[in-house]
């Protein structure tokens, strides 16, 4: 594993040590980077062999070098579409807790352990609480989160059953945040006056305001790359709503780029997706703005899409650009059309975010942006067995209790003779 050299600021790229936690920039409040030392990991280290760590903990070379809380997650399977030759699909379902979230909390709460936090507190729309809830558990931390009233059932119960301390919001992720970061402040505050032990201070995991979910999300990159026979797609498609595995996988192929590990090529263009209902991202690529505007009344089925204003806006707004990527919005009709056409011609019971996925793939196919030979990996980010009330709410799916059928006569006489059954 290899030794973290430093923190970089993304906005003002000041240096800081990681030998304490952090949260953000203590300058400028931007999302800190983990750096390592890219020319030795490069002398000393090879890409993996087929074989191996089977799960994210593989790229052990580029994660820091602490003892992980892992549950098994990462190497997910890259599933070839029946239907489109070019098109694979990154299956997130088989993660534990059924999402992509768990590789960014098993870095977050592997780093949370080695700084020996008790106390974890994030603001969710959903996964991201189940998982630092399981990982939490793993780890024998506390876990605090805050989720909005009306999240699917599946996170609600998770966190509940992991032992967690769960707050319903009457509200949005972004009014979680704000509950998250006035908790923590009146706590330092007590903190000050002698009335709390820092120990029982919350350390707060929110998207892109701690370093280790990112590092723990760009396995994707590395992965989607090694599959690919450590080659680069042409396009990826990802569902966006903080944009963590964005912002990770585009941090990954720049490490790989820097340690030899991809063969020399174009970076793939990255596809934000959002929904029509929660379009922050959309909008201000749209506007050709540098950051989003609070989407007001955000609305979709697709939970983990429902983020009024990223706190990495920018970086993801960048990143799309600087790929020649888009950014599309779909209507959640659409989204549950596409999430029925996969599950019922791939098998595949993809989540609403991985569906609004496929529903963009197929409107930038059809409107020409990529062609149908362009090798294309997109992200079917959890289970859309996470989301079965919500599914089904949008299906209008109603449970009818049918009459039995009529007993089938299992043994026939014949002329007053019993035959054998
Ligand atoms: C299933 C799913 N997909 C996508 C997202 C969006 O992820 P990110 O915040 O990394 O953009 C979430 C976030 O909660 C999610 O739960
Ligand atoms: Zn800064």
């Amino acid at each position: 594993m290899a030794p973290i050299t430093f923190l970089e600021c993304s906005r003002c790229h000041q240096h800081l040590t990681a030998d304490q936690p952090r949260t953000v920039c203590p300058k400028c409040s931007g999302t800190l980077y983990v750096r390592y030392d890219l020319d030795a990991i490069r002398a000393s280290t090879h890409r993996p062999e087929p074989g191996g760590v089977q799960s994210m903990w593989r790229y052990s070379a580029v994660l820091p070098d602490v003892e992980p809380v892992t549950l098994g997650e990462g190497w997910t399977p890259m599933l070839q579409s029946r239907r489109y030759p070019s098109l694979f699909v990154k299956e997130e379902a088989t993660n534990p807790t059924g999402a992509f979230k768990a590789r960014g909390m098993s870095a977050a709460v592997s780093m949370a352990r080695h700084y020996g936090l008790r106390k974890l507190a994030a603001p969710s729309a959903g996964n991201a609480a189940s998982a630092l809830a399981a990982y939490a558990a793993a780890a024998g931390i506390e876990a605090h989160l805050f989720m909005p009233k009306d999240v699917p059932l599946a996170n609600y119960l998770e966190g509940v059953a992991y032992g967690a301390q769960v707050t319903l919001v009457d509200g949005l992720i972004s009014d979680c945040g704000r509950m998250v970061g006035e908790r923590i402040k009146a706590q330092r505050d007590e903190q000050a006056a002698g009335r709390l032990s820092a120990e029982e201070v919350w350390f707060d995991v929110s998207t892109l305001k701690e370093p280790f979910r990112v590092e723990g999300k760009k396995t994707m990159g590395y992965e989607l790359v090694e599959q690919l026979g450590w080659e680069y797609p042409d396009a990826v498609f990802y569902p966006t709503g903080g944009g963590v595995g964005l912002i990770g996988m585009w941090k990954a192929f720049e490490e790989m780029e820097a340690l030899g590990w991809v063969k020399p090529g174009r970076r793939p263009k990255m596809i934000a997706v959002q929904a029509s209902g929660c379009a922050p991202v959309a909008r201000a690529f749209r506007e050709g703005a540098n950051v989003s505007q609070m989407f007001e009344n955000a609305a979709t089925f697709a939970a983990g899409l429902r983020v009024p204003k990223p706190y990495g806006d920018s970086i993801i707004l960048d990143i799309v650009r600087a790929s020649h990527g888009t950014v599309v919005d779909l209507p959640d009709t659409v989204i549950l059309n596409s999430l029925l056409d996969w599950a019922r011609h791939e098998g595949l019971l993809l989540c609403p975010e991985g569906a609004a996925a496929t529903a963009a793939y197929d409107l930038l196919i059809a409107n020409g942006f990529l062609k149908p030979t362009d090798r294309v990996v997109l992200f079917n980010t959890g289970s859309g067995l996470k989301y079965t009330d919500m599914i089904a709410e949008a299906m209008q799916l109603k449970r009818t209790v049918q009459e039995p059928a009529k007993p089938y006569p299992t043994r026939t006489p014949v002329g007053g003779i019993i035959t054998p059954v």
